[in-house]
């Protein structure tokens, strides 16, 4: 027979492996995967284009439902388009996470990419990992499991300026720490912890490690079933 599908959420600030976890946890063991991540800078990407002046929440909040935003679920191959248009690319610019935090702490934003976010886990048959900050808390508070990934600032600088080739580490960590601070402090579904989250500090060990620990842990729950 096969396996019960499994709901996933993996939390947690940005350089903690959490991306890179979640994408080889499902192609692992055949799981859909979702970076809920991926959709809020879509939608400043959106609002950019769009001359929407995203200081101002009220302007947000009236053109969040205007964006149609598509996220594919395949773990070897995520991708996200906006109205079709495929933004894999522009999501990632300086300008996109500079911005990402405002757009993403008003609450229009929220519901909309939050329903959005639990329709595409319950079309999942076999299950799917879903990664984020609120996952485990606001999204999918039934998750089978729920993992919260930290690390040392000092380990998430150094990983996040490896990934942006050469970008100075002092530097990289004071906006990661802003970021956080943002995600955390923000009113609606801030970054946190669900209390009955399964925290992994990912500072001390290799993306493999990490990996094996979640796998083994999704493997626990499918088993029990
Ligand atoms: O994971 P990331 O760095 O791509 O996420 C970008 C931003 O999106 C992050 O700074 C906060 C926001 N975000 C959120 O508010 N809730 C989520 N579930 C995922 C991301």
């Amino acid at each position: 027979t096969a396996p019960a599908a499994v709901i996933v959420a993996i939390d947690g600030p940005s350089g903690t492996g959490k991306s890179s976890t979640s994408k080889a946890v499902a192609a692992k063991l055949g799981l859909s995967y979702l970076d809920t991540g991926a959709q809020y800078r879509a939608i400043t990407w959106w609002m950019l284009n769009n001359g929407i002046d995203v200081a101002d929440p009220v302007a947000i909040a009236d053109a969040a439902g205007k964006p149609v935003i598509v996220s594919g679920t395949d773990p070897s191959a995520p991708t996200i388009t906006v109205d079709g248009i495929d933004a894999s690319g522009p999501i990632r610019t300086q300008e996109v996470t500079s911005k990402v935090s405002a757009v993403s702490a008003v609450p229009e934003v929220r519901t909309l990419i939050t329903e959005l976010q639990r329709s595409i886990a319950k079309g999942a048959a076999l299950g799917i990992v879903v990664e984020g900050r609120d996952i485990g808390t606001t999204v999918l508070p039934d998750a089978d499991l729920k993992i919260f990934l930290t690390a040392s600032p000092e380990a998430r600088a150094a990983r996040r300026s490896g990934e942006l080739k050469g970008a100075d580490v002092s530097a990289t960590r004071e906006a990661l720490l802003k970021r956080d601070a943002a995600d955390s402090s923000r009113k609606t579904s801030p970054l946190a912890k669900a209390d009955d989250a399964v925290e992994v500090d990912t500072s001390d060990l290799t993306l493999d490690q990490v990996i094996e620990c979640v796998v083994t842990l999704v493997e626990g729950k499918r088993a029990a079933k």
